[in-house]
């Protein structure tokens, strides 16, 4: 029978195991916005893909527990190859990220052999290999137009935030690839409006990856760390958020004045709420799941990697070196 108190109980001793093991292995805890609330509550970092990126270049600590999914982790292992990595859940992927194959962007380099790719880091360490710069919904804008030399850009894989960039970005010609996050698409514009509806004085924040309907009736669009940014900067005092529910937790957290509403309780991530307090407990104790990408591709990832963080304005002469 589920008991309250007990549940407390357990998760404060699990904290402190985790606290515990963390001093005993020097390893540093690194969360995305999305975690469950709990896993927040235990970050060193936490934050959106490309702070999380850059915060993994910087990380002072001979091992990193990367609370998030698997390409995550992938990133954090080829930007730090002397620091062992964590995934506490190996079963943590991205569906997005699974929806490209090496052959069939070939065969699409093939067909556009004047194209450059760029590839959202939601993809697997061998797709960032292939590519020539990765971007994040924080920065893809930014890294497209850094490509003065391309008229044309293969943006793999989502092609929600591919047509976001191409409406910022005009005078490129952006060549979708068909991904998408199935989380981020479930979420309607008669959802969002309806919500609207009742909380009429509320901004819209969206996240790229949503539908473009969706994105149309929306007052700002931005990564989970924009979303941060703009609501501590707004005068706004409520706001509609159009992405993954786990972004709540720590909205309110650091805007205990402001309030926030979801449009539809379907907005949850399944693989990025596997991670539990009692799978890092685990991950720390028998160093389990390490993820290391070795060999070339990790040297050809790096270098896609490394070039988004240059544009970007990561200061670390390591994390730019040999792009
Ligand atoms: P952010 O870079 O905005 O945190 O997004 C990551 C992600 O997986 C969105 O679904
Ligand atoms: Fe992947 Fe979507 Fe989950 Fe982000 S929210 S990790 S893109 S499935």
């Amino acid at each position: 029978m589920y008991n309250k108190t007990d549940d407390i109980k357990y998760k404060e001793n699990l904290k402190k195991k985790i606290f515990q093991l963390k001093k005993e292995r020097d390893a540093v805890i690194i969360v995305h916005n999305y975690q469950r609330d709990e896993i927040q509550d235990i970050a060193d970092i936490s934050g959106d893909s490309l702070a999380l990126s850059q915060a993994a270049v910087r990380a002072d600590a001979k091992v990193i527990v990367f609370c998030g999914v698997d390409f995550m982790a992938e990133s954090a292992s080829i930007l730090n190859p002397d620091k062992i990595v964590l995934l506490p859940v190996k079963e943590a992927g991205c569906p997005m990220a699974d929806m490209v194959t090496i052959e069939r962007l070939r065969a699409k380099r093939k067909q556009h052999p004047d194209a450059a790719v760029v590839c959202y880091v939601n993809s697997s360490a061998a797709i960032k290999a292939e590519s020539d710069v990765c971007c994040t919904s924080s920065n893809a804008i930014q890294i497209v137009g850094s490509l003065k030399d391309y008229k044309e850009i293969i943006f793999i894989p989502d092609k929600n935030l591919g047509r976001y960039v191409q409406h910022n970005i005009p005078d490129k010609k952006i060549i979708l690839w068909e991904g998408f996050c199935p989380t981020h698409i479930r979420v309607s514009k008669e959802e969002v409006l309806m919500a609207k509806k009742e909380h009429p004085d509320a901004e819209i924040l969206a996240h790229p990856e949503c539908n473009p309907d969706v994105l149309s009736v929306s007052d700002h669009i931005c990564s989970t760390g924009g979303m941060f940014s703009y609501v501590k900067n707004s005068k706004a005092k409520s706001f509609i958020i159009v992405t993954e529910s786990g972004m709540l937790y720590g909205l309110k957290k650091a805007n205990p004045d402001k309030e926030f509403y979801v449009p539809t309780e379907r907005l949850v991530c399944p693989t990025m709420k596997l991670t539990t307090l009692g799978w890092v407990a685990h991950s720390l104790e028998a160093m389990e799941c390490q993820i290391k990408i070795t060999g070339d591709i990790k040297e050809r990832a790096y270098k896609s990697l490394a070039r988004m963080l240059k544009v970007s304005g990561e200061k670390s002469g390591a994390a730019i070196s040999g792009v």
